[in-house]
């Protein structure tokens, strides 16, 4: 079952990668806190991801903190090796911080998983805004291309709705 606005985000062991060293720690410790933008792509370094969804995240980050937004978080089914060297290639370290969730178990937990041909079972492409560790929105990206999961949307979003800052 998909995870739904009011629910609480669920406690799945992952990698944090981020600025300093990569650490074995949990879904609910880095999401449950403030308010947080996470977003999740298929894959690093796939077309979709590297040049649309995660830039779309880093050129507006002072915009997202600027609304009240703790820290952004990109999630996806790839090791940490090669989340990290995305995240460094994608000069996102400082602004984005990484889940890497190597075999899947955080998208499974959330319902939000997907077959995308021969990468395998994959994070569906999605965003969602979290308060205090509860989903207060949730953006599938059903159709091709980055629109609701997209960095201008959730903007319009964080603006417009009830969770405003
Ligand atoms: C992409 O363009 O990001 C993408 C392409 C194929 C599978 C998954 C993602």
């Amino acid at each position: 079952m998909t995870i739904q606005r009011g629910d609480r985000i669920p406690s799945v062991p992952i990698k944090l990668v981020g600025t300093g060293d990569t650490v074995d720690t949990t879904s609910d410790a880095v999401l449950g806190t403030g308010r947080v933008v996470f977003f999740a792509v298929p894959g690093a370094f796939t077309p979709t991801c590297d040049t649309s969804h995660l830039p779309g995240f880093v050129a507006n980050i002072a915009k997202f903190r600027a609304l009240g937004v703790d820290k952004i978080v990109c999630g996806a089914v790839n090791d940490h090796h090669v989340t990290k060297a995305w995240a460094e290639r994608s000069e996102a370290l400082g602004k984005v911080e990484f889940i890497s969730d190597a075999h899947g178990n955080l998208a499974e937990a959330l319902g939000l998983v997907k077959q995308f041909g021969d990468l395998g079972k994959r994070f569906a492409r999605f965003a969602m805004i979290i308060e205090n560790g509860v989903v207060r929105d949730l953006f599938v990206q059903d159709v091709a291309g980055v629109t609701v999961s997209g960095a201008p949307a959730i903007l319009m979003a964080l603006q417009t709705s009830q969770v405003s800052a």
